[in-house]
């Protein structure tokens, strides 16, 4: 089971453009994850202090996010900074989005929901340039997928690829060429994300891999494969 106290994969991260908000579920809790204007990301609770509209359909401008509903407006830090109803109100330092702990590498953005934050030198080290190949979403237990994973063949291979699990919810398959990283997010109890990058990609072996996907999702959510695993 991965721990989500620890660092969890929660995206790649070329799909957070600068100036934009998403929301993503780590173990059922909702969580926002976006970028300032500069390119930074962060991530918090999903959720506004005022009336409890997620903050991943607010709008950020410049280096602050601002609520859909009625528009209070939050620094990067999370604390409420000004409040358009009351233009002249000095916003309590009560008013404050619990945030977490936020770092990239490998092409992931990962985050960690432990309270007194973790340590970016404990995030694994993939070894070699990161291409971002796609993010797929499963209907599969996260350990039901990584066993699976384990014997899984990479595209034009029959044979299982060699499976090495790098950390808890970090494994590299490789064969026939590719050397393929994937990150696993436990969703909810039957539901994972697998945020994939290649190492060292070779020329056109991002379409096949994404290409390839497709059918491990099939793979993955098969109730035959699931029952043999369990
Ligand atoms: S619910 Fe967010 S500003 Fe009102």
């Amino acid at each position: 089971m991965t721990d989500e106290r620890g660092w969890v994969p929660i995206a790649l991260s070329g799909t957070i453009e600068a100036s934009t908000s998403t929301g993503v579920i780590i173990g059922g809790e909702e969580i926002v994850v976006w970028r300032d204007s500069k390119g930074a990301a962060h991530v918090w609770e999903d959720r506004c202090p005022h009336r409890g509209m997620r903050m991943s359909f607010g709008f950020v401008r410049g280096d602050h996010i601002a609520c859909l509903y009625h528009g209070w407006q939050y620094d990067t830090g999370g604390q409420c900074q000004y409040i358009p109803a009351h233009p002249d109100l000095e916003v309590p330092k009560t008013i404050k989005i619990p945030t977490y702990a936020v770092a990239e590498k490998g092409g992931i953005i990962w985050t960690s929901l432990a309270a007194e934050g973790a340590d970016p030198a404990e995030l694994p080290d993939v070894a070699g340039s990161a291409t971002p190949v796609r993010s797929l979403y499963v209907d599969c237990p996260l350990d039901l997928a990584l066993g699976l994973l384990a014997r899984t063949a990479l595209p034009g291979e029959t044979e299982p690829a060699q499976c090495k699990t790098i950390s808890g919810n970090l494994v590299s398959l490789s064969g026939a060429g590719l050397r393929l990283i994937i990150a696993l997010q436990s969703i909810g109890p039957a539901k994972t994300g697998l945020h994939m990058v290649l190492i060292d990609a070779a020329p056109g072996s991002v379409a096949r891999v994404a290409k390839w996907a497709e059918g491990l999702r099939l793979s993955l959510e098969s109730q035959p494969a699931l029952a043999e695993v369990a």
